[in-house]
């Protein structure tokens, strides 16, 4: 993807009815999604979001788009957001931005997750592009790096501009996972998840319902 990912995010846009209340992603593909239906917003369309992190609230505030707690929202009709990995099965791996336990917490809420991404994040098998991001308890870290490492995996703080480790919007910390590709990401997610101290992976498998991939000016739809 070299440009702004504005083609996925007007198609995204075209799934979006008057009256729903949306999941908003966090990250590049995410941002253009929002700024897209923060014009529609200007134009008319009433829609309330519900943000992934921070830095989208900000967003979208400044946008005028009408936020919501998750609380208030209820079930969502739509999630969108970007993705670090997508496979043939719409299996996916994210939080490269973050932003994971939120998006998922978000995306888990709707009723459709829709994906966007450039080409370049479709892989043959997750894991290719060599790390899962796990959210976690900054106490835990020497349990969950020891126990993580027996799974074969390299981990490693992940650190902010000034060499401190980089705090998520929930006051954890990330632990970036160097892996090769993934033969069974199901049964690594499940080992991950159960340790104590871990709030969350980047490991979003059966999730998606669509993935729109911006290939130039065109737009790849795939479903589950
Ligand atoms: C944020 O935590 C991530 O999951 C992003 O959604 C993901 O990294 C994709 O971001 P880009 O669209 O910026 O590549």
């Amino acid at each position: 993807m070299t440009g702004p990912p504005l083609a996925t995010a007007r198609h995204a846009l075209g799934l979006v009815s008057d009256g729903q209340t949306l999941g908003l992603g966090t990250g590049r593909a995410a941002a253009a999604f929002v700024d897209a239906l923060g014009e529609r917003v200007r134009k008319g369309l009433r829609v309330r979001g519900v943000p992934t992190s921070v830095a989208t609230a900000g967003q979208a505030t400044r946008l005028g788009i009408p936020l919501v707690t998750l609380e208030e929202a209820g079930e969502l009709d739509l999630a969108f957001d970007g993705a670090d990995e997508v496979d043939p099965r719409l299996d996916c791996i994210k939080g490269y931005g973050g932003a994971l336990v939120r998006e998922m917490i978000v995306a888990a809420s709707a009723r459709r997750f829709v994906v966007l991404v450039g080409a370049e994040k479709l892989v043959a098998s997750l894991g290719e592009r060599g790390k899962i991001p796990v959210e976690i308890v900054p106490y835990a870290l020497p349990l969950v790096r020891r126990r993580i490492e027996t799974l074969g995996l390299d981990p490693v703080v992940r650190v902010g501009p000034d060499g401190a480790p980089y705090v998520t919007d929930n006051g954890n910390w990330i632990l970036d996972c160097g892996t090769r590709p993934l033969r069974d990401a199901a049964a690594l997610e499940r080992a991950i998840r159960v340790l104590p101290g871990v709030a969350g992976t980047g490991l979003f498998l059966g999730m998606a319902d669509v993935v729109l991939v911006e290939e130039g000016e065109k737009v790849r739809v795939m479903e589950r």
